[in-house]
This record gives structure tokens, C-alpha cells and sequence, in this order.
């Protein structure tokens, strides 16, 4: 799973975010979205202490692993977690295909790596709005994506950070060419070519999706809008 889930991450993929799904009909709008193109399902994991509330953990991954895998489809899931070390391993064994950890949680990155490297995933580093870019510059041979959050992490629907864009080629430069390169928070239509055009290739986006009427109608154009793959591609 790991060669097809690099495979996906080099490609310009938008990958919607659950978090602002409907959790009473999730599979349902998990599948409209995968119809639609998605190939990438960025799951949000918050523990309500690295960032303020809590969300979902591996009970959600493992209820989803099956049908995402069947529609050639891989889970991102985001740890936004205190200690990260001590959960990557039930994420691992509940289906997750890339973890992406924050450089702020945690004095032992380069475990956590491994540990994710081990257990056969794709490995993310993450850094927070406030958090320079050079953070990536001792782990650049160890991670397949390095996440530049566009807003400050805890929330879907927050504005787009305009100063991210300067930091997208910083984040390039310190993670190294080999990496996939995601932006977080804000992006829709409009934010979303900019980051393209700064740099970055996977775009995740949760109530620019899932917060209007026809998610999957929302996914073609957001799309459309960075040439990424869609329906039949
Ligand atoms: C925020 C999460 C995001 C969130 C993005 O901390 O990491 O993935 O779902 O939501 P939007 O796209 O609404 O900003
Ligand atoms: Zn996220």
C-alpha cells in the first residue's frame, strides 16, 4: 500500500477533509467524493490538548479503510496529537496508508518516522502557522510529505492564511525535492491555485466540500480549478 499511496502523493491530488462532513451519513459522502475523483481522504485527528478539541481517532479510519481502498483510494490521516508516538500504531493497524505527525508535538520525530515507516505507511511532517520551515531541515531524507498548515489547526472553515504562500517554497526548499508538498485550512477554488503556483500538490479541503449542498459538485470544481485528476480519469 505504501508504493501506491507515494505513487498518489507525487500527483496534484485535492483531498477532502471529514471533519466537515455530515458524521451521520459519512460513508455515504466518503463514497460521493471518491466517485467523484478523490483519491486521497484526509482524516483530522485532535486530542484536546495539542490543539483544543477533540475529534475522531481509529475507530473512524478502520470503519472507512475498506471502501476507500476499493475505490483505489488512500486515508491521510492528520494527527493533530500530543506524544504522537504513543497512537501511530493503532492508526497504522486500523488502515491508515500516510500519517503526518507535527513537528510540535513531540521530542522524537525521527522515532515517530520510523515507527510509521515500519508499520508500512507514508509518513507526514506537519508545522504549524508560527513554526519555521527549517523544522523540516534534519528530517527531509525521512518523510514522504511535509504539511504546511494554511491556518492555525483545531478548526474546518477558518480563512486562508495569505502569508503562507511565502512560506510554501520555504517548506520546499528545507523538506527536500522528493516530498509531497500539502497545504491545510482555507483552501477552495480561489486559494487553492496559489498554493499550486507556490509550490504545493495536495490540497486538502473540508467545508469547501462538505459545507455546500453537492460535495461531490464542489469537489469537480474545486478540481477543475488545480488540473487534478476527476471522475474517469
Ligand atoms: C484543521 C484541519 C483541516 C480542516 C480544514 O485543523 O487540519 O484539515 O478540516 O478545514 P477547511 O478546509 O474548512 O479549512
Ligand atoms: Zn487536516
Amino acid at each position: 500500500m505504501s508504493a501506491q499511496a507515494r505513487e498518489i502523493l507525487r500527483g496534484v491530488q485535492l483531498a477532502p477533509s471529514i471533519l466537515s462532513a455530515d458524521f451521520g451519513r459519512l460513508r455515504e459522502q466518503v463514497m460521493e467524493v471518491l466517485h467523484a475523483g478523490a483519491r486521497v481522504i484526509h482524516v483530522d485527528v485532535m486530542d484536546g490538548h495539542f490543539v483544543p478539541p477533540i475529534t475522531l481517532g481509529p475507530l473512524v479510519v478502520g470503519a472507512l479503510a475498506e471502501c476507500v481502498a476499493a475505490a483505489g483510494a488512500i486515508i491521510d490521516v492528520h494527527l493533530m496529537i500530543e506524544r504522537p508516538e504513543r497512537q501511530v500504531g493503532e492508526f497504522l493497524r486500523a488502515g491508515a496508508d500516510s500519517i503526518t505527525f507535527h513537528a510540535e508535538a513531540t521530542p522524537h520525530a525521527a522515532r515517530v518516522a520510523g515507527l510509521i515507516r515500519e508499520g508500512g505507511a507514508c509518513v507526514g511532517l506537519a508545522v504549524n502557522p508560527g513554526t519555521d520551515a527549517g523544522a523540516y531541515t534534519e528530517m527531509a531524507g525521512e518523510i514522504d510529505m511535509a504539511l504546511c498548515m494554511t491556518v492555525s489547526p483545531g478548526w474546518g472553515g477558518q480563512p486562508f492564511m495569505p502569508g503562507s504562500l511565502a512560506k510554501i517554497p520555504r517548506v520546499r526548499e528545507h523538506a527536500g525535492p522528493q516530498a509531497a508538498l500539502q497545504v491545510d485550512g482555507g483552501i477552495d477554488e480561489h486559494t487553492g491555485p496559489e498554493c499550486l503556483a507556490a509550490g504545493a500538490n495536495i490540497f486538502v479541503a473540508g467545508s469547501a466540500i462538505f459545507s455546500s449542498k453537492d460535495p461531490a459538485k464542489a469537489f469537480t470544481a474545486i478540481a477543475a480549478s488545480l488540473q487534478a485528476p476527476a471522475a474517469g480519469s
